[in-house]
């Protein structure tokens, strides 16, 4: 059973309030966006494999460790994901960046695809698919979902900040999916807006409305 972690360190916590706040500007929530990701990534990577090897410090030889070469690929849902994807990236900088967009036709209800483009091993890679708002949860449903159909078997969601709705709709669908989460909100109010939430994270990372 996947399983949930709210990753409540008190730096996430405090840079989360700020990020919150409607009178943070365009500049300040983006960079922000960018710091908590990079905590984040810190504890998502906690269980990486590693191994050990002998080398020369200046003073003696020594047994130490480095990671064992696990591939990571990072899958941001468009476009929000894209907020988060440096922070991860300046923990991890040989991971591989994919990008999934989709959106819902709102006469069939059916999730479209509109871009997807992957590394081409992703069957070997420990995906991490960033989804800052999990609001319904329809959208990283469907781009987990994707990823499986494609090969992917080892996949860690990570967002922002979560509604219980959407926490659901991952568990029951994808129970193999661990997914981390800066914080667990209340609810959606009737608009899908999370509450408290942050608003829409995409107009606030990019300046648009
Ligand atoms: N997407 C957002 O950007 N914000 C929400 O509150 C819900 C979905």
């Amino acid at each position: 059973m996947g399983n949930v972690f709210v990753l409540d360190h008190p730096l996430i916590q405090h840079k989360l309030t700020y990020i919150r706040k409607k009178d943070t500007g365009t500049k300040e929530f983006r960079e922000l966006v960018d710091e908590v990701a990079g905590l984040m990534a810190f504890e998502i990577t906690r269980d990486l494999p590693v191994e050990e090897k002998t080398i020369e410090t200046p003073v003696t030889t020594a047994v130490t460790k480095t990671l064992s070469g696990k591939k990571i690929g990072l899958v941001p849902i468009l476009r929000a994901g894209l907020g988060m994807v440096d922070g991860v990236l300046r923990l991890i900088p040989a991971a591989k960046v994919g990008h999934v967009g989709l959106y819902r036709d709102p006469e069939t209800l059916q999730p479209v695809e509109y871009y997807i483009k992957l590394p081409s091993d992703i069957e070997e890679r420990e995906l991490i698919v960033i989804d800052p708002m999990l609001a319904t949860g329809g959208s990283a449903n469907d781009a987990i979902a994707s990823l499986k159909k494609r090969g992917a078997t080892n996949i860690k969601l990570m967002c922002l900040i979560a509604a219980p709705e959407g926490v659901d709709l991952i568990k029951k669908e994808h129970p193999d999916v661990d997914i981390y989460l800066g914080a667990l909100d209340e609810k959606l109010n009737e608009k899908g807006y999370i509450v408290p939430g942050l608003g829409d994270a995409g107009d606030r990372l990019f300046g648009t409305k």
